[in-house]
């Protein structure tokens, strides 16, 4: 097992990908703190990490308030003497009205402070635990739109752009300390946001069949794997990347010949 005897915190554990993360992370040995906006499904995703024989805790938290994101890393180091692995997966999408007409400037904060300032707070209060017991490892999870220019994204893409730029600077910053930052970037996957989007009309299972080479969007399992790679001592050289988990959308220009 590869996480066999760490102790990890995954945000936005509640549902999707960081649920997906918190269930293959247990099954390959690891201690789970599991935390969200919503307590009641974050106690649902450590439901679901029984028969895997592994701890797990559920926590709540509102990663915008910066009070209650220290109160979650402390309770999480009480609850298991440390992080050994931080997985800032939780994530705001993207403001709903279009560049030209936006006014509603909380929701665009709102978006930088979970995706972006809650990110670097995370890792800032882990990496120093981390930076006191011999490193540690932390996963940031971004979008393939904060690497490629997508119409009509708002906040979104700036923030994940944020996210990986972030990833690369702590990552360099951090080295000294053993401490890994890296980063996936997922296109679209198949949880309750692509759900969401595809009723509200912004994109469909035949466009992504089209754009995509693989002609399907990720599953959350996927995601889930290369978070866990990136969390693994597998990936013991391995800072400061970004790894797209896109069934080559990125590298696809998207021409026809
Ligand atoms: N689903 C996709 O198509 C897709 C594609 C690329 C990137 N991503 C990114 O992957 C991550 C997970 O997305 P998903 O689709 O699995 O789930 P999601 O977008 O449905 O939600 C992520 C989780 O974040 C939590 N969250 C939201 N605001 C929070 C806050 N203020 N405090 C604490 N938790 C909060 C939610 O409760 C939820 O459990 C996000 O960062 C998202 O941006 C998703």
């Amino acid at each position: 097992m590869r996480l066999e005897g760490k102790k990890a915190l995954i945000t936005g554990a509640g549902t999707g990908i960081g649920r997906a993360t918190a269930v293959l992370f247990a099954q390959e040995g690891a201690d789970v703190i599991a935390t969200d906006l919503d307590p009641s499904q974050a106690e649902d995703t450590v439901g679901r990490l029984k028969t895997t024989g592994r701890r797990g805790v559920a926590l709540a938290a509102d990663l915008s308030r910066p009070h209650e994101v220290r109160a979650m890393i402390d309770k999480a180091v009480d609850a298991f003497g440390g992080i050994d692995i931080l997985v800032n997966n939780a994530g705001v999408a993207k403001v709903p009205a279009s560049t030209l007409e936006l006014e509603d400037w909380e929701a665009w904060d709102r978006v930088m402070a979970v995706n972006v300032r809650a990110t670097f707070q995370c890792s800032q209060l882990a990496a120093r635990w981390m930076k006191s017991h011999d490193g540690g490892k932390i996963v940031n999870v971004a979008s393939q739109t904060g690497i490629a220019g997508v119409p009509y994204i708002n906040a979104y893409g700036p923030s994940k752009a944020a996210v990986i730029n972030m990833t690369r600077s702590l990552a360099v910053e951090w080295a000294k300390y053993k401490i890994n930052v890296n980063c996936v970037a997922p296109c679209w996957t198949r949880t309750r946001r692509l759900d969401d989007a595809i009723r509200a009309g912004w994109t469909s299972l035949e466009e992504i069949e089209k754009r995509c080479p693989m002609k399907r969007p990720a599953e959350p399992e996927e995601v889930a794997r290369a978070i866990a790679f990136l969390a693994s001592d597998d990936a013991g050289f391995i800072t400061g990347v970004t790894l797209p988990v896109d069934g080559g959308w990125l590298a696809y220009g998207y021409q026809t010949v």
